[in-house]
Order: C-alpha cells, then sequence, then structure tokens
C-alpha cells in the first residue's frame, strides 16, 4: 500500500485546514469541506451526520449534493441503517454497490434518481475516543481508487471536523456560561448613547454638538466609517427638543432609486404595479422628529434635487401623487465621502452641497486621537464585561498595543475585538498572547527606534562622563576608556553634538 497520500488527497486535507477560520459557523464550515471533498476527488454525494445532544437522534448537519428536502428527511436514529451501523460500531463501512445492500434505507431518497451503482462509503467522527457523528460520501464510479485509499482520506478529514465540533462546542458553552447571570439594564440604550472622549478633538466635536443639538438646524456629520457618526446622529436627536418624536434612519446607498425615492416621500396606490395601497415614506415617520440621512454622498442625482426641496420647504409630494405634503422634520446627514470633490466631479450636487454644510461636524478618525484609546477601550471593556457577566480587564502591554494600532476601522474595529477578546480571554485580563497579531505590528515610519536598555544606560554614562569632563571629548574618553573616535561616534548616535558645540564655544569666550 502507498504510504504517501496522492496529490488530491493532500490538496483535500491542506483546503480544509484551511476552513478553519470559519469554524464558528459550524453548518457553513462543514459544507465548504464536503464541497472541497466532491470537488477534489469526484465524490458525488456527501454529508455530515451528527448526534443531537437533546435527543440522541443523528441528524445531516451539512450535505452536498442533496436539496433542502432530501436533507430534512435526513433523520436518523442510532440503531437505524448502515450511518446509525457506522456510528454504533464507530467502524468504517463500504458498499461497493448499494443497490444490492439491505441496510440501506435510503431515507433521503436522494438516490433513486441515479442509474448504475454507487460506491458508498462512511467513516465515524470520533471525539475524544467516542462517536460524534458519521461522514458518508457517494462515488458514483468509483472502481479506480482502491477503497482502503478514500477510507483514510475520509478518517483524516473526519478527524479534522471533530475538531472543528469540538472547538464550537467549546466556544458555545464559553459563550453560555458568559451569558448566564447577565442582567440587561433597562437603560441600555441609554448607555449605549454615551459618548467617550475626551482628546481635544472630541471635545470640540461635542461642543459642536451642544451647540448644534436644540436649534433646528441640518448637520452634516462628516468622517470614516466606524468613527461615531450614527451616535452622534443620535445624540444629536436625544439632545434636542424632538428627543421625544421619532428618530428615523435611511440609508442612501441602501437602496435603488425608484425604490429609495418611495421608501424616503412613500407612495400612492397605484403609483407603481403592486404599490396596492398607498404607504408613507420615511420623511412622514420622521414629522417632529429627526430623520437621518446616512451615506447621503450615495445619494443619486436625480434625488437630489427632490432632497434639496425637501431641506428648504419641508415640502414633497408621494411617488405617483400630486398632492403636496408639509412635514416638520430636522435633517442630520452622514457621509465618509469627500462631498466637495464630488461636486466637484459633478456626483453631487453644489447647490444642496451647501445647504447641508451649513454645520459640518468632523468625527475625527481614532489615530488622530489616540489619547482616547485607553479611555474607550476600559469603556467597551465594561460593557462587555456586564453583558457576559464577568469582569476582565486589560494588561499594560496589551493596552501599549492597541495604543500604537491605527485602528483603520476606528471605533467599531475597536468594540468588536474587545467583545471577541473577552469572550476569548482565559483568566481575567486581557494579556498580549490573545491580541491579534495585526495589532503589533509597529509602523516603522513612525516608531523612531526606541533605545534599548542597554543603550539608554550607555546614554547616560556617556552623557555623565561629558559633563563630569566639562564636555572635552579627549578626556571623556579617556575615562570611559574608549578611543576618540568611539566617543565621537557615541555624541552623534545619542544626538549630542549641538551641546558639544556649545560647550566648546563656552570655552572659548
Ligand atoms: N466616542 C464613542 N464612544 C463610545 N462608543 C462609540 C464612540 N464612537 C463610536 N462608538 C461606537 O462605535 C460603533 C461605531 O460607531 P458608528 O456606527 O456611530 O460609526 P459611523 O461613523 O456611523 O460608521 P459608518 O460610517 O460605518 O456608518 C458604534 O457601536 C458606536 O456606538
Ligand atoms: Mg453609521
Amino acid at each position: 500500500m502507498e504510504t504517501n497520500l496522492r496529490e488530491a488527497e493532500l490538496n483535500v486535507v491542506y483546503e480544509t485546514c484551511r476552513v478553519i477560520e470559519q469554524a464558528l459557523k459550524l453548518d457553513q464550515a462543514l459544507e465548504t469541506i464536503l464541497g472541497i471533498l466532491s470537488s477534489s476527488l469526484s465524490m458525488k454525494r456527501a454529508t455530515v451526520t451528527l448526534k443531537d445532544e437533546e435527543t440522541g437522534y443523528l441528524v445531516i448537519r451539512a450535505s452536498h449534493g442533496l436539496s433542502e428536502k432530501e436533507r430534512k428527511r435526513g433523520i436518523y436514529r442510532q440503531d437505524e441503517g448502515v450511518t446509525g451501523l457506522i456510528f454504533r460500531t464507530a467502524r468504517p463501512y463500504v458498499a461497493p454497490d448499494i443497490s444490492k445492500e439491505p441496510l440501506f434505507l435510503n431515507k433521503t431518497r436522494s438516490r433513486s434518481i441515479l442509474k448504475g451503482s454507487i460506491t458508498f462509503l462512511g467513516v465515524p467522527i470520533m471525539l475524544h475516543g467516542k462517536p460524534i457523528g458519521v461522514l458518508n460520501v457517494d462515488r458514483l464510479f468509483g472502481n479506480e481508487v482502491p477503497y482502503e485509499e478514500d477510507i483514510r482520506l475520509l478518517s483524516i478529514v473526519a478527524t479534522l471536523i471533530a475538531q472543528f465540533v469540538s472547538l464550537n462546542r467549546q466556544v458555545k458553552l464559553r459563550e453560555e456560561k458568559l451569558r448566564k447571570d447577565c442582567s440587561i439594564s433597562g437603560s441600555d440604550a441609554q448607555a449605549k448613547l454615551f459618548m467617550v472622549g475626551k482628546s481635544p478633538a472630541m471635545e470640540t466635536v461635542q461642543q459642536q454638538i451642544r451647540k448644534v443639538a436644540p436649534s433646528k438646524a441640518s448637520v452634516l456629520l462628516l468622517g470614516e466609517s466606524g468613527t461615531g457618526k450614527t451616535l452622534v446622529a443620535k445624540i444629536i436627536h436625544e439632545l434636542s427638543t424632538r428627543a421625544r418624536q421619532a428618530f428615523v434612519k435611511i440609508n442612501c446607498a441602501s437602496l435603488a432609486e425608484n425604490l429609495l425615492e418611495s421608501e424616503l416621500f412613500g407612495y400612492e396606490k397605484g403609483a407603481f404595479t403592486g404599490a396596492i395601497r398607498a404607504k408613507p415614506g420615511r420623511v412622514e415617520q420622521a414629522d417632529g422628529g429627526t430623520i437621518f440621512l446616512d451615506e447621503i454622498g450615495e445619494l443619486p442625482l436625480g434625488l437630489q434635487a427632490k432632497l434639496l426641496r425637501f431641506i428648504q420647504e419641508k415640502e414633497f409630494e408621494r411617488l405617483g401623487g400630486t398632492k403636496t405634503h408639509k412635514v416638520d422634520v430636522r435633517v442630520v446627514a452622514a457621509t465618509n465621502r469627500d462631498l466637495a470633490s464630488a461636486v466637484i466631479e459633478g456626483s453631487f450636487r453644489e447647490d444642496l452641497y451647501y445647504r447641508l454644510n451649513v454645520f459640518p461636524i468632523r468625527v475625527p478618525a481614532l489615530r488622530e486621537r489616540k489619547e482616547d484609546i485607553a479611555d474607550l477601550l476600559h469603556h467597551f471593556l465594561e460593557r462587555t464585561s456586564q453583558e457576559y457577566g464577568r469582569v476582565v480587564g486589560i494588561t499594560q502591554s496589551a493596552l501599549a498595543q492597541f495604543t500604537r494600532y491605527d485602528w483603520p476601522g476606528n471605533v467599531r474595529e475597536m468594540e468588536n475585538l474587545v467583545e471577541r477578546l473577552v469572550i476569548m480571554a482565559d483568566g481575567d485580563e486581557i494579556c498580549t498572547d490573545i491580541l491579534p497579531v495585526y495589532l503589533n505590528k509597529a509602523d516603522p515610519d513612525k516608531e523612531k527606534i526606541p533605545l534599548s536598555r542597554i543603550e539608554e544606560m550607555e546614554r547616560k554614562e556617556v552623557l555623565t562622563a561629558l559633563e563630569q569632563n566639562g564636555w572635552n571629548q579627549t578626556r571623556t574618553a579617556k575615562e570611559l576608556g574608549v578611543t576618540l573616535r568611539q566617543i565621537g561616534y557615541r555624541i552623534r548616535k545619542f544626538g549630542f553634538e549641538k551641546m558639544v558645540e556649545e560647550h566648546k564655544r563656552g570655552d572659548r569666550f
């Protein structure tokens, strides 16, 4: 028997290992693995059956080549059929021609459409020495490869699957444990409206918010994705006299032009096929309150004119209607695009731009306000800790990495990472071990290579010697037991040249 895996087999193993990233979405990961098996090894139909922990039944968790209906039929008792047999005996099973196999229940009835002989192969999925499921595969004309090889490969894949399942169960258990006793506070919504930020840049933002909120003015929020624009929009609403009325949000990038128009301004009965009754739009829902137009930079040109009129006159017609409606709505818009360039490009109306830009608030990127990182981190740690019912802190060195990192996804990226880290943390602290590697990539341009501790000691030694010897290089070199050239080198390395020069001059005068 060959001892090396065939190339195709190796490929299966390799590809399967790559799926590990998806392990937390178990069903999806399993489907992917079966897909890999089928495309690499011309296996036509494959299923992963796992024992349901509650009922004890064997249930198809993933399949390849089965329809949803077929899949649903695939529930077995442990004593049933070939799948049951493999599970109970914890041994592989091969049926060279399943049409001659009495054990075949063909529960999913998927095989009836196939003519000719089908070879069936099945292996148990073992975890800690016990079967937890079965991996089954059909090969259509599988005689060119000896069964032992197939079984060997399937067993390897089954082992990997078992690891996936195990990982998945551990995470689920941990999450459950963490969520237990979690007290969902009534003021959850309020807590989420809290804005962290003592940096000068954020102070400015908060001042602007306080100033503009009580007025009726439209506000334009500018800033990269994840910086907190939506949060600012909500806070503006909360701090305004409209707080008790609706805050209605619409994303201008999410819908095609005509749909967006009917969503925004509503439509009359018969406005288009399917409009069997009239429907008010978001601006009507927002009457008395605030409408938040997210990603305003993506608003189609055709609608820009209508929006401009709406902002100026608070007037509009529903789609397919002639009656003019009037509402009292405050407009807050946000974009991560450079609207001024969009105007120059011609994709954004200049008049609308100026109308919106009356009160712009720029929410700075997180890397522009690194002072806020620690506060934000503690804020999210506290919130996540509450949510999961346990207190998690962070070590100094992990915090240092957080601060050094540039956060291209801004506050949202940090918020998501903290949540993940709280789940992953073993003890009660987040330490550098569990931080993603990219966090540690220091930017070489930014960091003036810091001195090592030894260099730091050397620097002090040289400085002291220079001072004690009146900045005379010859005497200093002698005291330190180095050559004149060597002391010159150190003076340059530690940036003492200027001081040496000054003392030379001082000596002369
Ligand atoms: N200063 C802050 N303090 C506390 N939480 C914040 C702060 N800034 C942002 N967040 C939180 O970070 C997440 C992302 O913020 P938000 O959705 O407001 O960003 P955004 O600028 O609207 O992003 P996008 O452009 O992708 O819509 C939210 O959960 C928000 O609550
Ligand atoms: Mg947003």
